[in-house]
């Protein structure tokens, strides 16, 4: 553990009242830490392979569980085949941790009815995912026919409870990227709900003020959303900022800075709709940095400090445990985690890259000094 670069100085207190009055915080000198139940990640890509090997520390670090997304080569389409990766991921873990993964399945138009009462019996897999097809990394074997082929499986999810994922993007290439996720929500997700008003939906990683109000207005514990630490903290300039910054490249795009406030407010105002996801999706550096590179941020590392910076920012740090570990497992009929994490105020240098066999992965932030350093207690 990085220690704090300020040191303790008896009889200095910090003004908690001024940033949000949380009871979990502590004053230590002029160190400041907040003790919070251990958070989950609720949208994560871990990959397979040497890759999953390399980052799923990373997570296993910080979260007690995480969604695991199904957009691997070939998809996780079955449940047989989430039992395998489940194992795949569980090998792959330190010996010392008890990070659990959640998996799902890939939504095709060929996704039985059948395979959902398998998905729910096996206990492992919770939840689907909905990629429309060329919507994202890996995911042309995604769906073409949601209200017609797929209706049988989205009916029997809803009889199991199961939630449906949704990666909320047209695919329609004459829609103009940045405006895709609310022709999405007007074309394909509301009309979803009205037909099937007991589907649980999780519009995944939100990024606009279209989405905050959507999610809204919609039944609370019915449809939730994910937000990621991108899309609170960038909007679309960091893609553009001094030439092209390809790790700030990922899918849904930033976009425009009224939607990254209207984001911000939405998850710093305690509503029980939003929670922690951090789209956590790496790619070796010459993925990214190439003349077609992939859509993915690698934030697992950063992404608790992260969150942390924005509720301070707002006053809010009082509504941070809700967000990161209360709201996702209320939402998902889970149990809350029971272990504790903490999160110190200390500044702490990120690095400029992670090297493995294969390659770098450059996270989020990287060589940046950010505050909020987290620690497993
Ligand atoms: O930026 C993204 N990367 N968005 C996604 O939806 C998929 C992800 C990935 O798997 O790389
Ligand atoms: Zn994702």
């Amino acid at each position: 553990m990085i220690k704090s670069l300020v040191p303790p100085c008896e009889g200095l207190t910090v003004p908690i009242a001024k940033i949000g009055g949380s009871k979990q915080l502590k004053s230590k000198g002029l160190r400041m830490e907040l003790t919070i139940t251990q958070p989950d990640d609720w949208h994560l890509h871990l990959r397979d392979g040497d890759l999953l090997k390399a980052i799923v520390p990373h997570s296993a670090s910080h979260f007690g569980r995480a969604i695991v997304m199904p957009n691997l080569k070939p998809p996780i389409t079955t449940t047989a085949a989430a039992v395998v990766y489940r194992d795949f991921i569980l090998k792959a873990l330190p010996s010392d941790s008890n990070f659990t993964p959640l998996m799902t399945l890939y939504l095709t138009d060929t996704t039985s009815p059948d395979e959902i009462k398998l998905a729910k019996r096996s206990g492992v897999v919770f939840a689907v995912k909905l990629y429309p097809a060329g919507a994202t990394t890996n995911s042309q074997d995604g769906v073409t026919d949601l209200f017609g082929k797929c209706l049988p499986v989205l009916e029997e999810m809803a009889e199991q409870n199961m939630p449906l994922l949704v990666h909320g993007e047209v695919t329609d290439p004459n829609v103009d990227i940045f405006d895709r996720e609310k022709v999405f929500i007007d074309t394909v997700l509301q009309p979803l709900i009205q037909r099937l008003p007991r589907l649980k939906v999780v519009m995944e990683h939100i990024t606009t003020m279209d989405a905050v109000k959507f999610v809204e207005s919609c039944k609370e514990g019915s449809v939730a959303a994910t937000v990621t630490p991108q899309h609170l903290l960038l909007n679309r300039n960091a893609i553009f900022q001094g030439g092209l910054q390809p790790h700030n490249y990922c899918l849904p795009v930033l976009k425009r800075e009224i939607h990254r406030q209207a984001i911000v407010s939405a998850v710093t105002s305690g509503s029980k709709r939003f929670f922690l996801g951090t789209d956590s999706a790496p790619h070796e550096k010459s993925k990214k940095e190439s003349a077609c590179g992939c859509a993915g941020i690698y934030n697992a590392p950063v992404a608790l400090s992260l969150y942390a910076k924005v509720f301070e920012e707002m006053g809010a740090l009082d509504k941070l445990e809700a967000f990161t570990s209360i709201n996702g497992p209320d939402f998902y009929g889970l149990p809350r985690n029971t272990s504790k994490i903490k999160l110190n105020k200390t500044s702490w240098k990120v690095p400029e890259a992670f090297s493995f066999s294969f390659g770098d992965i450059i996270p989020m932030f990287a060589g940046n000094t950010l505050e909020w350093q987290p620690s497993l207690i």
